[in-house]
């Protein structure tokens, strides 16, 4: 029996992750926002023998680890929890208005910093423990940036960015850390979505930025991800069990949906077509 912290259980791949472990006789310890607002989640998760804490990825640095702290061991770190503020670069907001809220703040907030805060506050017991597994839910966005999603792509950039370096700080230790890449997966992700509250500019209007948000807005409930299977994928990947079993301490990174294969091995070639077509320039400027 292992011990598993999952952040954002209320619905999508956190919640079913809890279940999934929880099947499997492990302890469950896992964030809401608001017990009330999630009251059948927290029932299903406790029913099935699992715990339910209040967390907001955007409360205070002391109250995450206060929170982290309380639980005790932590076998599994899973910062799952994460939403999409949809807007053009230009039109989100970066200061405290009488109508918005900082969003790229808050997006940054809840998308990297909380997950951060919540690492460093887990991560004392695993590296005294020499055990322990840190997963990060990113996301295709952080390898394919497109019109309308900049800010959420730079917050999971960011998120797997520091994973990746985390991994090689702590792999000395015994702990280890797993970068999630999903496609698009049929969760509550794109119903939750928040639009940005600032006006966009009228130059935008038919221009890519409106036509992608457009599309965008027009997906959700039509996402070819199964967010069961997803969640199988990653279960077996930590676990080292069935289908994906053979990849547990191989990979850094899983990604998830033949959707995802397609468009980070086009973001990949063209990279690689790129460097290629600049060589010349690039080892131009040695000494
Ligand atoms: N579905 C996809 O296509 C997709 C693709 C790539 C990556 N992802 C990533 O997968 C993760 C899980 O998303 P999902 O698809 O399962 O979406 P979901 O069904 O919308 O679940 C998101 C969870 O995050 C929680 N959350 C949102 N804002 C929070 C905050 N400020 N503090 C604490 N918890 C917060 C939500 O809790 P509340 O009920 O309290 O709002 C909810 O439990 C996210 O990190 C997302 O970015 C999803
Ligand atoms: C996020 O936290 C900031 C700073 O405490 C606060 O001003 C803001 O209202 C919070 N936003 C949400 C959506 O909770
Ligand atoms: C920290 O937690 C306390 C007690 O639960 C709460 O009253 C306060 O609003 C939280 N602070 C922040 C900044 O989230
Ligand atoms: C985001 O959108 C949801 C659903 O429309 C809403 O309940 C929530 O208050 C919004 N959050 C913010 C920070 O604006």
């Amino acid at each position: 029996m292992s011990v598993w912290f999952i952040t954002g259980v209320s619905n999508g791949f956190g919640l079913l992750l809890c279940l999934k472990a929880l099947k499997a006789n492990h302890r469950v310890v896992g964030t809401v926002r608001s017990k009330a607002k999630s009251a059948d989640a927290v029932k299903r998760i406790e029913s099935a023998g699992g715990q339910v804490i209040e967390l907001d990825l955007n409360e205070s640095r002391e109250n995450l680890t206060r929170k982290v702290k309380a639980v005790g061991q932590i076998d599994y770190l899973v910062n799952n929890a994460g939403f999409l503020i949809l807007g053009a670069v230009e039109q989100m907001s970066v200061e405290l208005t009488s109508r918005s809220e900082r969003e790229a703040h808050l997006q940054l907030q809840t998308n990297f910093f909380g997950p951060l805060y919540v690492i460093q506050a887990a991560l004392e017991g695993m590296r005294v423990r020499r055990s322990g597994v840190i997963v990060s839910m990113s996301s295709l966005a952080a390898k394919e940036y497109v019109p309308t999603t900049g800010l959420y792509s730079a917050s999971k950039a960011a998120l797997e960015a520091m994973s990746e370096s985390l991994a090689a700080e702590i792999t000395e230790f015994g702990v280890s850390v797993l970068i999630v890449e999903p496609g698009s997966f049929r969760t509550n992700f794109l119903a939750a979505l928040n639009q940005s509250t600032m006006p966009l500019p009228e130059d935008y209007q038919d221009t890519t930025v409106t036509r992608t948000r457009d599309v965008l807005l027009t997906k959700s409930g039509k996402q070819p991800g199964d967010p069961q299977k997803g969640v199988d994928r990653i279960f077996e990947t930590l676990t080292g069990e069935g289908l994906a079993g053979h990849l547990k301490g191989k990979i850094l990174r899983l990604v998830l949906g033949r959707d995802a294969l397609v468009r980070i091995r086009k973001v990949n070639d063209k990279f690689l077509e790129d460097l290629a077509l600049a060589e010349d320039v690039t080892v131009s400027t040695d000494l």
